[in-house]
């Protein structure tokens, strides 16, 4: 029935309200690999299973307060045990590239004070065998999120640059682990967002903000960020630097990192507005791409912030310039930017940085697009090729890959299985979103991938399990998985089997 309905939609009007040429795989070109993405506190479970240790989301999500409806990954998507059915959903799609990420507690229960745990090493020997046993090439992002709890606690993480040490001895056991058989691999997801989200909102561990985020733990919005940041740049260049000296050669794999990208544009059709957007993607997604590609942060950052942004001395300059081979793009939506150089940031505003405010309000009256289930998130189709557009400027063209991109929609509480299965609108978004993405292939963008968030419904982080992006339905009781309308559009796409004009 999903099917039939599924193919009647064809002729029937958008209901995002985009209306997009059909569009197909054959567009797009030859060696392009479409997948899709997930990660591992969002999808495994068993999170104290075979000698896995806590990871710092292990212990955030089970105090009261930091996730909705006080839910966590214990169980998630259980596919620490069901992996073996979820690759077969994987090959029945046709997908050539799967991202997932290591479980650092899994490998190393305790980080660096203990030993490697075999099982966790065993867990991923089986997913990236089985993935290749169906053709499906494994695309590994060594840190997703999930850190191990003791790191945290010993020296507050991120916070400090001991980090680096640590980060590396994990990613050289990944490398020597798994390494013979993964060919593209991601440090660090979205080091932008965890800054964001941990150090400012406060809505991932550990949970420091500032004022207009006031209602969680003490820290300082103004520093941590930047030190974060740093600490995740520096631990990319070393473990970039190891692969490359005793690997690369040899495994004959590619390494670089996933950003989070939002795209922006002027709140008010004004030159201030327009100078806000660029500072926005300076502050955004450049802080985290120009350090590693020209050894410097942004120099729109510097102006701004001057000697609160750190330095990178003359030997970590070196060392961590030209540190990828390819640039992982995470992008989902596009916000306003508006100036608040002359006047002050307005407190409350959705995110008052330096010079600029994003906002989420509405241009004469217009939102900038629909509103999907995260709260920052608007369907902006044509966001996706400004974004490859400014990476490929700004970054010479080096390989991209879009790492993430995908749709959830608002959670309501009387939303029917049905309703969730019959995701038009997740439909329509995909092909809305690879129209735009085909319109910057093709002024010369050298995009060579697609993975879109997600294969399943998973632990949407502190929104929990009402956010679904999947293209599978999870049952949250039974954990059954069946495909959304969504996934038999992907299969047709991916197998050609949709008309295009
Ligand atoms: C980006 C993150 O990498 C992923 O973990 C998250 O679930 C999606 N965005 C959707 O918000």
């Amino acid at each position: 029935t999903l099917l039939l309905l599924y193919c009647f939609r064809f002729h029937v009007q958008s209901s995002l309200g985009i209306v997009e040429d059909d569009i197909g795989v054959s567009q797009f070109p030859k060696s392009f690999l479409f997948g899709a993405s997930t990660s591992s506190y969002q999808i495994e479970g068993a999170s104290l299973e075979d000698g896995k240790g806590l990871s710092n989301w292990d212990v955030f999500s089970h105090i009261p307060g930091n996730v909705v409806k006080d839910e966590n990954g214990d169980v998630a998507d259980d596919h620490y045990h069901r992996y073996l059915e979820d690759i077969k959903l994987m090959s029945s799609l046709g997908i050539k590239v799967y991202r997932f990420s290591i479980s650092w507690a899994r490998i190393l229960p305790r980080g660096i004070y203990g030993d490697i745990n075999p099982n966790g090493v065993i867990f991923y020997n089986k997913i990236i065998d089985n993935l290749l046993l169906r053709g499906i090439d494994p695309f590994v992002t060594i840190h997703h999120n999930d850190l191990p709890q003791e790191l945290e606690e010993r020296y507050g993480g991120w916070l400090s640059p001991l980090i680096q040490r640590d980060f590396v001895h994990f990613a050289e056991i990944c490398f020597k682990s798994f390494g013979d058989r993964v060919k593209y691999w991601a440090t660090i997801n979205e080091p932008n967002l965890i800054a964001d989200m941990a150090f400012i909102r406060g809505t991932y561990p550990p949970g420091h903000c500032s004022p207009p985020f006031g209602s969680c733990h003490a820290g300082n919005s103004d520093v941590e960020p930047l030190i974060v940041m740093h600490n995740m740049l520096l631990s990319h260049a070393k473990a970039v630097q190891l692969y490359r000296k005793h690997f690369q050669a040899k495994q004959g794999g590619i390494i670089g990192v996933v950003a989070h990208t939002f795209m922006y544009e002027p709140f008010r059709d004004e030159e201030h507005d327009r100078q806000a957007v660029k500072t926005a993607l300076a502050f955004v997604v450049a802080w985290c791409l120009d350090p590693l590609v020209f050894g410097e942060y942004p120099a729109e950052m510097r102006s701004i912030l001057g000697n609160q942004l750190p330095r990178f001395s003359p030997e970590e300059k070196s060392l961590i310039k030209g540190t990828l081979d390819f640039i992982g793009i995470n992008h989902y939506g596009t916000l306003y930017a508006k100036d608040c150089s002359l006047s002050a940031c307005p407190l409350g505003a959705d995110r008052p940085i330096r010079g600029f405010v994003e906002t989420t309000g509405t241009r004469d009256g217009i939102p900038i697009g629909n509103q999907t289930g995260v709260a920052r998130f608007f369907v902006v189709p044509r966001g996706m090729e400004k974004i490859v557009d400014y990476i490929k400027i700004r970054y010479h063209n080096m390989p991209m890959y879009i790492t993430e991109n995908g749709y959830s929609s608002p959670p309501k509480t009387d939303v029917t299985v049905r309703d969730l299965l019959l995701d038009f609108k997740r439909i329509d978004y995909h092909k809305a979103y690879l129209a735009a993405l085909l319109r910057a292939i093709r002024k010369g963008a050298d995009v060579r991938g697609y993975m879109m968030w997600s294969l399943l419904d998973n632990f949407e982080w502190a929104s929990g399990y009402d956010v679904r992006f999947g293209i599978y339905y999870v049952d949250r009781y039974t954990l059954e998985r069946t495909p959304k309308l969504s996934a038999f559009w992907f299969s047709s796409f991916l197998n050609n089997t949709i008309r295009t004009n």
